[in-house]
């Protein structure tokens, strides 16, 4: 089964991005270690990133056409985009949030995400194993459908 790990503006960056905050690994580090893990839990991994909201919310249009469970990194959509919670609500299939840093121990800002309440819910401040647990829980999650 296909599965979407979408990731939000500025993650291309990672490795050389506030690397205190998230880490020296770099995006194709993280989309390796997707897919990798993506074949270890039997699933077709595609990741994809973008700095635009529009391409953003027509990648979530196309996962809820093709009922694509979605691991997303909204990144700083998370905390303000409601074209992008509206286009999550649409979905037919798993959305796991995921963040590789704490945004509770952050910045006020980042305390709240509007994406979260669409969500079957959350990993966030496990660096990039945030993404690994929230794939696991993909396939957890769709082992209970189809059981
Ligand atoms: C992030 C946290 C967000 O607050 C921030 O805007 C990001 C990355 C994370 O993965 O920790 O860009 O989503």
């Amino acid at each position: 089964r296909n599965v979407f790990v979408l990731n939000g503006p500025n993650l291309r960056r990672l490795g050389t991005r506030e690397p205190d905050v998230y880490g020296s690994r770099t995006f194709d580090d993280l989309a390796a270690l997707c897919r990798e893990t993506g074949r270890r839990l039997d699933l077709h991994v595609e990741v994809r990133q973008t700095d635009d909201e529009a391409e953003m919310v027509r990648w979530v249009h196309e996962a809820a056409d093709g009922r694509v469970p979605i691991v997303l990194n909204p990144a700083a959509f998370t905390h303000y985009s409601y074209a992008l919670r509206d286009a999550l609500a649409q979905r037919t299939a798993p959305l796991i949030e995921v963040h590789i840093s704490n945004p509770a121990a952050r910045e006020e800002f980042r305390h709240t995400s509007v994406v979260a309440g669409v969500a079957n819910g959350t990993i966030a401040g496990f660096g990039l194993y945030s993404y690994v647990l929230a794939l696991q829980a993909v396939a957890e999650l769709l082992a209970e459908e189809s059981a």
